[in-house]
């Protein structure tokens, strides 16, 4: 059976310091493809970078929250390599596990701001470079959360809701030019992100690890695998489509 082939494929992984984004890194890096990791922790992706195949990785600080910042990281992309091929979306923040009328204003915005803005930032910059060469994959990392609406996170719910539908819509609007557009809903995943939201609140986190038939969180490898396959000219039929990472967690 032929391996996934990513050769000579040029990403960006946002939130790419970290966790998931790193995660995805390392597996399309695997597969033969370069990767441009952005995020706003220098230190972390210096540390991170260091992990990798470091002939296929560069890094570059941006908040995905400012779309000048978003659209000179991709300009200058595309003009050192003549093409962007592979976005993946994965900076987030979770927020406070807050009741709604309790759930902080400058929280909402902040959350809303770089889970959901942040996706429409990327895709909006970089798209046209896909356009331009006829070929794209975008992979934007919703979670469970947005599809079931988990109580007391309803800033996170809501944006991750919105991520499922902005991949809807936009895989829409460019289904005839070659870029697919796909989303990744996972379930609990072992990531500084979720280890922060369990130290705080564990009994919180109980009640999500209870629901996952499978029993156990998710593998970091496990996400990488999914994401390297939705990145891949074989993923070629699907596009629009939100993908369960949950250990059989499904909703709908
Ligand atoms: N870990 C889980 O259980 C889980 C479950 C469902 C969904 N997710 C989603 O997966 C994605 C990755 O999460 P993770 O678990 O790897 O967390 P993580 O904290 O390990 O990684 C997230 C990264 O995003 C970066 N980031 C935050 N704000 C940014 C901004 N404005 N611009 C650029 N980068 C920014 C952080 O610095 C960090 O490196 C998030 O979107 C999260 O909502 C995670």
């Amino acid at each position: 059976m032929n391996r996934i082939d990513l050769n000579g494929r040029v990403a960006i992984v946002t939130g790419g310091a970290s966790g998931l984004g790193l995660a995805a890194a390392e597996r399309l890096i695997a597969s033969g493809a370069m990767v441009k990791l952005w995020d706003t922790e220098e230190g972390k992706l210096s540390a991170s970078v260091a992990t990798l195949d470091q002939g296929q990785a560069t890094t570059r600080v941006v908040d995905v929250t400012n779309l000048e910042a978003v659209e000179r990281a991709a300009a200058d992309v595309f003009e050192r390599n003549g093409k962007i091929d592979i976005l993946v979306n994965s900076a987030g923040i979770a927020g406070p596990v807050k009741q709604c009328v309790d759930y902080p204003i400058d929280a909402w915005h902040r959350v809303l701001a770089v889970n959901l803005t942040g996706v429409f930032h990327c895709c909006r910059a970089i798209v046209p470079f896909m356009k331009a060469g006829s070929y794209g994959r975008i992979i934007n990392v919703s979670s469970m959360a947005g599809k079931e609406g988990n109580p007391d996170q309803i800033a996170y719910v809501a944006s991750k809701a919105g991520v499922i539908g902005l991949t809807k819509g936009l895989a829409k609007e460019v289904a005839l030019t070659g870029v697919i557009v796909n989303a990744v809903a996972p379930g609990v995943f072992g990531t500084p992100f979720a280890n922060a939201v369990f130290e705080e609140n564990p009994e919180y986190v109980e009640g999500l690890l209870r629901k996952i038939p499978l029993n156990r969180m998710g593998r970091l490898d496990e996400f990488g695998a999914l994401v390297a396959w939705l990145a891949s000219q074989e993923c070629s039929f699907s596009t629009g489509f939100t993908y369960d990472l949950s250990g059989g967690r499904a909703s709908y």
